[in-house]
């Protein structure tokens, strides 16, 4: 009796859609554990694997005493964070370019002059695509990828530059 009680006190605070997000961690899970087992069998095969972050914990997961879910993690965690804010950041810049052909048209000059046709910008000529960069952080501010941010607090209190944060202290 007192087993149940705990059973239906305890399932009043777990979300209806449980199993819903279960399902979809299963689903991340393989798909990661696919996606790295792809670089862990052509390792294995002595085919030339040219160096990433899973080449780089696979190599070492022993050592790192990680195990094959969490080495899929880690690795997954990176393409996950970063595809689909990219993907975001440059449609915004996409739009953005719609919404401003003028200003478009100056980052066109620009990347003409300073990269030309014949090959991707690279970050050594991020100096001299003053330009280009201010769209990119403009675009960034105008429509920012994760709008609700991020809170954070200090834990000591840092400056850096001019500006000051001071340690967070609930009382007054
Ligand atoms: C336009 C592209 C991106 C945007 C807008 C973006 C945005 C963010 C934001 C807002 C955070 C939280 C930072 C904070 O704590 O304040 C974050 C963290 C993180 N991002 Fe990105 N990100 C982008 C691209 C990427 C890429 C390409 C990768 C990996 C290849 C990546 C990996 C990570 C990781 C690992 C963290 C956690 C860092 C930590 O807490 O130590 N992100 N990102």
């Amino acid at each position: 009796m007192v087993d149940l009680l705990i059973i239906v006190a305890f399932n009043r605070y777990i979300p209806g859609y449980l199993r819903e997000l279960q399902e979809g961690h299963v689903e991340e899970l393989n798909l990661f554990k696919s996606q790295l087992n792809t670089v862990r069998y052509k390792m294995e095969c002595g085919e030339e694997v040219p160096l990433s972050f899973g080449k780089y914990l696979l190599e070492r997961q022993k050592q790192l005493e990680l195990s094959d879910n969490e080495t899929a993690y880690l690795a997954g965690s990176m393409f996950g964070a970063g595809s689909d804010t990219t993907a975001s950041a440059i449609s915004i810049s996409v739009l953005a370019a719609a919404c401003y052909p003028n200003e478009q048209l100056k980052i066109w000059e620009e990347l003409e002059n300073v990269v030309g046709r014949d090959r991707a910008p690279t970050l050594e000529d991020q100096e001299r695509l003053p330009q280009t960069m201010a769209w990119v952080l403009e675009t960034f501010r105008w429509r920012p990828v994760t709008a609700g941010g991020f809170s954070h607090r200090a834990t000591r209190d840092v400056t850096w530059v001019r500006l000051e944060a001071r340690r967070f202290n609930r009382s007054p």
